[in-house]
């Protein structure tokens, strides 16, 4: 019945007749809740040892020295979580983000340690300048302005010295004109093309990033991401973009942030019928346990809601959160 037409009427047509059980429920659902293999944890990773600092604005959420990764990666994939995605808070920022791709960074060395602790989790790195630049801007800047083509040369550096480290997939989500067939030829001509590419291709200049930049220590010192980041009005555009990265090389395409954006993650599917990723990003996070922590809304079943909603939008891969929380209660 294309678009749900209902061929009987009432009182032939009861729809309430396949929703009086629990198992009949079941048997008629479209889309299954996300499942673990469908998450991707994102961690923060920080220089030293023994480091667990919590994030205020993000409740179970806290930045984590190497060490430390290694066990909750190794937890999350006993639990049967697919992927981390890492993202790294250096000891030194400065205008050429030059720990980014430092072989000795912190995500360069906690790639290396979940690789050989937990080998078969996927690692993911987020391919970007704003945890790692002084002035907290996704890339190069000049004359108060990010250089696209100059940031260019970063990311590259970036990635291939994170696929160096053992990276299975890496993520730029800086939003640079022409960065991922940039990453795929330096990837190939290092020796890396096995190494897979997801593409932030529709990466709104979203208001929701804010506990994010708590976590990363990412705020810009001036301005906002709006030179490079999309405006949240537009759905076509996105098209284009996506449309650019997967002629540039991108294996899986993101969305983001997720829940204010379910629209454009369906036209992604529908259009390109790539792998859609799509990220439940920290303010989103930041508003259910808030909610739930004044006793307003049942955070399991809100949850659960939210993740179905994501998965019924069209995408097949989840970065979120609320990755664990959702494992724990699954393995019960
Ligand atoms: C960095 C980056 C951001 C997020 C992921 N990668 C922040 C930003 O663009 O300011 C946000 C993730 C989140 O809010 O959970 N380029």
């Amino acid at each position: 019945m294309p678009g749900g037409t209902v061929m009987a009427e009432f009182p032939a047509y009861r729809a309430r007749r396949l929703r009086r059980t629990d198992a009949l429920r079941r048997l008629v659902q479209e889309t299954r809740s996300a499942g673990v293999d469908d998450l991707v944890l994102p961690l923060f990773v920080i220089p030293g040892a023994g480091l667990e600092r919590p994030v205020p604005s993000m409740p179970g959420v806290a930045q984590r020295s190497v060490d430390r990764i290694v066990e909750i990666s190794r937890a999350a994939r006993e639990l049967g979580i697919a992927a981390v995605m890492l993202f790294g808070v250096p000891e030194i920022k400065n205008a050429k983000a030059s720990a980014a791709h430092d072989d000795d960074g912190v995500i360069q060395r906690a790639v290396r340690a979940i690789r050989r602790a937990v080998p078969d989790l996927v690692v993911m790195t987020d391919v970007c300048c704003c945890e790692y630049t002084d002035h907290g801007h996704c890339g190069i800047v000049r004359n108060g302005e990010v250089e696209n083509d100059a940031t260019l040369a970063v990311l590259e550096r970036i990635a291939v010295s994170h696929a160096r480290a053992g990276a299975d997939v890496v993520c730029p989500s800086d939003m640079m004109d022409g960065r991922v067939a940039r990453i795929r030829g330096g990837l190939d001509e290092a020796g890396f093309a096995g190494v897979a590419i997801l593409a932030y291709a529709a990466k709104y200049a979203s208001a929701f990033y804010g506990p994010f930049r708590d976590a990363a220590e990412s705020v810009p010192r001036f301005g906002d991401r709006r030179g490079y980041q999309m405006d949240p009005a537009n759905v076509e555009e996105a098209l284009r973009e996506v449309a650019l990265d997967i002629a540039e090389g991108a294996d899986m395409i993101m969305v983001k942030p997720a829940l204010a954006y379910l629209d454009v993650i369906r036209r992604v599917k529908d259009r390109f019928g790539y792998p859609v990723a799509a990220y439940n990003v920290s303010g989103e996070y930041a508003m259910v346990k808030a909610a739930a922590a004044q006793g307003w809304i049942d955070e399991a079943r809100a949850v659960d809601e939210l993740l179905t909603g994501i998965r019924r939008a069209g995408a097949s891969v989840i970065v979120t959160y609320f990755a664990l929380d959702v494992a724990s209660r699954q393995g019960r």
